[in-house]
């Protein structure tokens, strides 16, 4: 670093002081939205997810109104790992606001999505349309640093398109502006959820980049998980859709046994949504979250279309139970429906 460039917070911390060091392990959980409420974080916690993150909140949806919203942004008084809020937006200001509601919920650190391909994200200039200008996004999370007490991060792809691979540049504004790490999912906006994630990008990215960073994409066993860390080098592994085929997924990537079936995980989550939301509420989670589990295995579309013709909880823990009573661990198709959208 010569004379004239700012130090980097974390160059001004011993490393035990840095957020990263905070992670209970390197095998964390990816923010789906929809999915990684404060009921399904907590199960995760428990199952020794390293880092946790909400699914993500619009910054200005939070000053119009909204119950819901901040409701997304819960965190559990008995969480083990930290916890952050991942928050999009076009406009820092608003970011910054927002971030004095995520820091009221007791959560750790903001992150800011930088990967949301969909339509109407991008066209307001957030998610990854924010990876298409590089100069333009240090400027942007440098402001939002300056603005927030909570330690920053970000989430995001590897650029637009293979045109408009941006990812070095990206990697450089964010540690420029002061954030803590990267979580890189290895693919473009372009992609979608098409092909596979490009790990050796990743791994390209993590020799030259000068802060903690973490791997995303397609890891679907603790195998694998593990092999993504050593290969890669990355500093910590993100997994998502993973985790909803087989919720003790974190256990097993540390070694520890993986009592978890689908099953126990609904039964548990449904007992958790009593306590934090309303039953017209925890009926729609518990349907929703039912049929993504469900997902892959025989007969799912009828499953799920059971699924929302329940009008009560019983009704649909009754299905559930018949439904998933015979559960083996079924091979991923990585072709499947709900393999292929998100927000991130
Ligand atoms: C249903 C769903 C919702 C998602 N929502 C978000 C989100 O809110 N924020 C985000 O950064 N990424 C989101 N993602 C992307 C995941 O965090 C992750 O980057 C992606 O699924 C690739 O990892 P995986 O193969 O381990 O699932 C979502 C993905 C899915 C499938």
């Amino acid at each position: 670093m010569n004379s004239l460039t700012p130090p980097h917070p974390a160059d001004e911390k011993s490393v035990q002081e840095t957020l990263f060091a905070r992670a209970r392990n390197a095998f964390w959980l990816a923010p789906m939205a929809g999915i990684t409420d404060v009921c399904f974080r907590q199960l995760m916690d428990e199952m020794n997810a390293g880092v946790l993150i909400s699914e993500l909140v619009s910054a200005k949806g939070l000053f119009y109104n909204s119950e819901k919203t901040k409701n997304m942004m819960r965190v559990h008084p008995d969480s083990k790992s930290i916890t952050g809020i991942q928050l999009f937006g076009e406009s820092a200001e608003d970011i910054i606001r927002a971030s004095e509601l995520v820091e009221s919920t007791g959560a750790h650190f903001v992150d800011i999505n930088l990967g949301c391909p969909v339509k109407k994200v991008v066209k307001k200039g957030c998610g990854a349309a924010l990876l298409r200008d590089p100069v333009y996004l240090e400027n942007f999370l440098s402001t939002i640093k300056k603005g927030i007490r909570l330690p920053l991060t970000v989430k995001m792809r590897t650029g637009w398109s293979e045109e408009e691979l941006t990812i070095h540049e990206c990697v450089k504004a964010a540690y420029n502006s002061g954030c803590e790490w990267v979580a890189i999912h290895g693919r473009t906006r372009v992609q979608g959820y098409e092909g596979k994630a490009d790990w050796k990008l990743i791994a390209e990215v993590k020799e030259k980049a000068k802060l903690p960073i973490i791997g995303n994409g397609d890891i679907r066993s603790a195998d694998q998980a593990r092999k993504r860390l050593e290969e890669s080098k990355v500093d910590a592994v993100m997994i998502g859709r993973g985790a909803l085929r087989n919720p003790g997924i974190f256990n097993e990537c540390i070694g520890l046994n993986n009592d978890s079936s689908c099953l126990k995980i609904i039964r548990r989550y449904q007992k958790s949504l009593q306590e934090y939301y309303d039953t017209r509420f925890s009926l729609i989670l518990l349907r929703k979250f039912s049929a993504w589990l469900a997902f892959g295995n025989p007969g799912a579309a009828k499953f799920r279309k059971n699924m929302f013709e329940c009008i009560t909880t019983a009704e649909v823990m009754e299905k559930v139970e018949a439904f998933f009573q015979n559960e083996n661990p079924l091979p991923f198709d990585d072709n499947e429906e709900f393999m292929m959208s998100g927000h991130g």
